[in-house]
C-alpha cells in the first residue's frame, strides 16, 4: 500500500554550510512530484534523504 511522505522542518548541513533549511512538505502517495528551483538550491540534497 502506498503512503504519503511527510517532511517536517528538515535541515541538512555540509559541515557548517546550511544547505537545506526548515523544509516541510507532504509528498502525496501515487502522485508525480517534481522539485523545481535554481541550481544549488538543495533539490538533490533533499532527495538523497
Ligand atoms: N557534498 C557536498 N559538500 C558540500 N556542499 C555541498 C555538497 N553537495 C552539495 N553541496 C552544496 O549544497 C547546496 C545544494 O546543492 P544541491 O546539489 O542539493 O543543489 P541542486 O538544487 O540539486 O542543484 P543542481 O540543480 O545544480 O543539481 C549547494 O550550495 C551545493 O554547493
Ligand atoms: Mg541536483
Amino acid at each position: 500500500m502506498s503512503k504519503q511522505i511527510d517532511v517536517n522542518d528538515l535541515n541538512i548541513f555540509y559541515g557548517n554550510f546550511h544547505a537545506v533549511q526548515d523544509v516541510s512538505m507532504t509528498i502525496e502517495a501515487r502522485s508525480v512530484t517534481a522539485f523545481i528551483g535554481p541550481s544549488g538550491c538543495g533539490k538533490s540534497t533533499f532527495c538523497a534523504r
